[in-house]
């Protein structure tokens, strides 16, 4: 894993913004793995104000959403289709048909997450994916004693996951209790992975799936095991890992010698 801490969100997104494009290049088709949520915001607007500048262009990338509830109505603004429609699809300048979210409504739900994993083999993978981490340690929807090896499929989500996305809803009664979530095994065969961290309330997330052990119980941690994982995060977020001082050096010795690795 690359950690990179920076001041603020606002260099996350920077930052972050430069391991995407740098992980998309030269690619034909390049294909977009994309989280939902606060986290990568400031990453997606930096996105949007380069790609409106005119120095990158993704109109003709894919893009794969994480996740999505199971049982919202895809018209409710909070759908992760309208989500990522309002974040990344219309920011971005891509074509709506060309950045998919998984079926949540479908009438086989399992079939359609399987379905899903299928298409994005069928495009090479993805190139590069976008993670933020939930308090309780999940990428995507994946909880605590997600199997490492699984795929796309229907998962319960947590009481705490459900009372950390009430914000987005009137009350956690209307928060799904279910979700479709690309699985850790789908997140891993990612060829490149960014994670973008923000804020102390994820700082005790951030030092355990850094510097823990590899644990069902932090499905975050399989990253340790992803070969090409960048963690960018803000002070805040970096502020209770034990190492920090020794992750601050190698950031600034590889920036020094960007050639060397
Ligand atoms: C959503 C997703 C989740 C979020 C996580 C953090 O697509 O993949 O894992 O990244 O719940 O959410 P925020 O960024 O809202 O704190």
């Amino acid at each position: 894993m690359e950690i990179i801490i920076v001041a603020n969100e606002e260099e996350v997104g920077r930052v972050a913004a430069d391991k995407v494009i740098e992980g998309l290049a030269g690619k034909a088709t390049p294909v977009i793995g994309l989280a939902t949520g606060s986290s990568p915001l400031s990453l997606y607007a930096e996105l949007s104000r380069r790609a409106k500048a005119g120095e990158v262009d993704f109109t003709h990338a894919l893009g794969f959403a994480l996740d999505e509830y199971v049982g919202i109505d895809p018209a409710h603004p909070e759908s992760y289709r309208n989500v990522i429609n309002r974040t990344v699809t219309e920011p971005l300048g891509m074509a709506p048909e060309r950045v998919r979210v998984p079926d949540g409504s479908a009438e086989d739900v399992q079939a359609a997450a399987e379905e899903y994993d299928a298409a994005i083999d069928a495009v090479g993978g993805v190139d590069v994916q976008v993670l933020g981490i939930g308090s309780n340690g999940h990428i995507g929807f994946n909880e605590p004693f997600s199997p490492f090896s699984s795929r796309t499929r229907v998962e319960i989500l947590t009481p705490q996951t459900r009372e950390d996305n009430a914000r987005f809803f009137n009350s956690i009664d209307e928060v799904p209790t279910h979700c479709v979530t690309q699985g850790l095994g789908t997140i891993m065969d990612s060829h490149a992975a960014v994670m973008v961290i923000i804020g102390e309330g994820k700082a005790d997330a951030a030092a355990a799936m850094i510097e823990g052990p590899v644990s069902a119980s932090m499905p975050a941690s399989v990253l340790q095991f992803h070969p090409n994982c960048t963690v960018v995060l803000d002070e805040a977020a970096a502020s209770k890992l034990k190492h920090a001082d020794l992750f601050r050096t190698r950031a600034a010795i590889r920036e020094q010698y960007s050639h060397l690795a």
